[in-house]
């Protein structure tokens, strides 16, 4: 066990942060106050969107979950995830796709995707990040898209029956 926190660090310290500085780390979001301030705050994260009907997700990953735990999207619409960590590196992986999406401290994340069908996906982390990780999962809800459209932005944020 020590000597697994004592790679996990080092491994932190030698590879995860270099790549941190070298994308471009310090200008994204400080991982202390992601919660407080700027686009992660609490109000902000979930399915968003945009003008000309875009639609964004932010996501926050730490030990050991998601937040939100789960989010709401329709279908057959391109998805743009935006995704930083609080604390060490996870990955996201949609389960039963190609889509993954790594959360790294101090950056966001960006990609986009397209669900063509409603369908639920789990989101299991797929890189090692401490003892809880084999337990860090969050859910991806694909409803149709007259569906989403009625539901209120608390209902986007919430796997609870609708
Ligand atoms: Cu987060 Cu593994």
């Amino acid at each position: 066990m020590l000597i697994g926190v004592a790679l996990l660090s080092t491994r932190y310290y030698m590879v995860d942060l270099p790549v941190w500085h070298f994308l471009g780390g310090g200008n994204g979001p400080d991982p202390v106050t992601l919660h407080l301030r700027g686009e992660f705050v609490e109000s902000n994260l979930g399915a968003a969107e945009g003008p000309a009907g875009s639609l964004t997700v932010r996501m926050i990953a730490q030990q050991f979950d998601f937040v939100p735990q789960c989010i709401v999207v329709p279908a057959g619409v391109p998805i743009t995830f935006r995704i930083t960590s609080a604390d060490a590196v996870h990955m996201l992986s949609f389960l039963g796709t190609d889509y993954g999406l790594k959360a790294v401290p101090g950056v966001v994340t960006e990609a986009t995707f397209t669900f063509a069908k409603a369908g639920e996906f789990k989101i299991p982390c797929h890189e090692f990040c401490g003892a809880g990780h084999y337990a860090m999962r969050g859910h991806l809800d694909v409803v149709p898209r007259d569906q989403f459209a009625s539901l209120l932005p608390g209902e986007r944020r919430t796997c609870e029956p609708r």
